[in-house]
């Protein structure tokens, strides 16, 4: 039912509305450049960070597990690393509004009710986030907000609630741009700085309008935890990290401080080999992409701490220039990913696809970069760059030499080059 609702109805959306609605991949007519929303904050200047209930645990969420998510977020290093939101996604919720129309938590999982959740979570140095939809009904079934919009608003800033992701299934032939402005001015009319996630998976092109609505809008349908490998899951598919990856060259002219591009929340720990977990990161970092984490905190092993706390990969993430990479180049299944990075510096990512190691040789002499979107340039014959390698955590000698290492596969090499 959920995912019925979820892809038909929207695809139903775009058919009606006689072309007003352009497919992905369609050139873009116009970018809505006023801000709809009066915003009195700048609540992501760099991309958020996070961690998020629903790759894990779907609705099987709970105070108890909210309160040890917490716990370890600390004591792993996240907080300190720079993840400041606990998001609670999807399931929260009782099955029906009260009499007076109000959500409710669900009483068995959250048996003191969701201020005393969100009262733990700020207890611990973070912020604490919360999930509901557009529609008449959430993905899950729980009750929607359409309709509700300001009392909702209202009821989460009681609860000290600080950042809203709001999905898009149920909602019939509802205006993605209206229903998100809606919801927007509810959050802005509670006086709270609320951070506001719109999920409604890329089909309406909100890199088109949402700039000056929410902070982030996911760009694709959901994540699974396949490098290359999408999964069909029935009436709709569940797209692997390359698929997402694919997607995210076309619009990287919108993402930028406080409207960032949301290629959905990370699935590192959640399966996929060491070299993938990597690759994806290293992705995520480079397309200055929301850090959401997604994996099971308290059984999260080194290997995946080490990834997601990576000071150096999460700096290439959080530049103040808040500009998503390019791919420079892709032959054989190797791609060079170049991010322009403040200062005149840059980050680039080596890229291995392929199912087998293979070598780079890449001499930097023979590849100045041009970036139109930001006017950085680097010609490396003229200028030369430190190299640092991000996950062997060394310097990596300058661009005066050419740089040659063997790539594992499905693997990625992160340099910063600094100047
Ligand atoms: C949609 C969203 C997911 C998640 C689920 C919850 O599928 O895209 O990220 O929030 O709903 O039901």
């Amino acid at each position: 039912m959920k995912s019925f609702c979820k892809y038909l109805i929207t695809g139903l959306i775009i058919a009606f509305t006689g072309g007003v609605v352009l497919a992905q991949n369609e050139a873009p007519v116009k970018v809505e450049k006023k801000a709809v929303v009066q915003k009195v904050t700048n609540l992501a200047p760099t991309p958020p960070m996070g961690w998020n209930s629903w790759n894990t645990f779907q609705t099987k969420i709970s105070e108890q597990l909210v309160r040890d998510m917490a716990d370890t977020y600390v004591a792993s290093g996240m907080r300190d690393a720079g993840y400041k939101y606990l998001v609670l996604d999807d399931g929260w919720m009782a099955m029906e509004r009260d009499k007076n129309g109000s959500l409710v938590a669900d009483p068995q999982k959250f048996p003191n009710g969701m201020k005393a959740v969100a009262d733990y979570v700020h207890s611990k140095g973070l912020k604490f986030g919360i999930y509901n939809c557009a529609g008449d009904k959430t993905c899950a079934g729980y009750p929607g907000t359409r309709g509700h919009e300001y009392e909702d608003a209202r009821l989460y800033a009681s609860w000290g609630v600080d950042f809203l992701k709001y999905d898009w299934c149920n909602t019939d032939s509802l205006n993605a741009r209206e229903a998100y402005i809606t919801m927007a001015r509810a959050l802005q009319a509670t006086g709270r700085p609320i951070l506001f996630s719109l999920c409604e998976w890329g089909n309406h092109q909100p890199w088109l309008w949402a700039n000056g609505v929410g902070e982030m809008y996911r760009a694709t349908g959901d994540i699974t935890a396949n490098f290359d490998k999408d999964k069909h899951m029935g009436t709709w598919t569940a797209l692997s990290v390359m698929t997402i990856v694919d997607k995210m060259p076309a619009i990287r002219q919108y993402n930028g401080p406080n409207h960032w591009n949301d290629p959905d929340m990370l699935e590192v720990g959640n399966g996929m080999s060491l070299s993938e977990d990597r690759a994806h990161f290293s992705l995520w970092c480079m397309l200055a992409a929301p850090l959401m984490a997604g994996n099971d905190l308290r059984k999260m092993s080194a290997q995946s701490q080490s990834i997601l706390t990576n000071k150096e990969a999460i700096a290439i993430n959080q530049d103040a220039l808040g500009v998503s990479a390019y791919r420079a180049s892709a032959a054989d299944s190797m791609e060079v990913w170049v991010k322009p990075l403040s200062n005149g510096n840059w980050a680039v990512c080596f890229l291995n696809r392929a199912g087998h190691a293979q070598n780079v040789n890449y001499v930097w002499t023979q590849h100045a970069q041009q970036d139109a979107q930001t006017r950085q340039a680097a010609d490396f014959s003229k200028t030369t760059y430190k190299l640092h390698n991000v996950w062997e955590k060394k310097e990596a000698g300058t661009t005066k030499k050419a740089f040659r290492q063997s790539i594992a596969a499905h693997d990625a090499v992160l340099l910063t080059l600094t100047r």
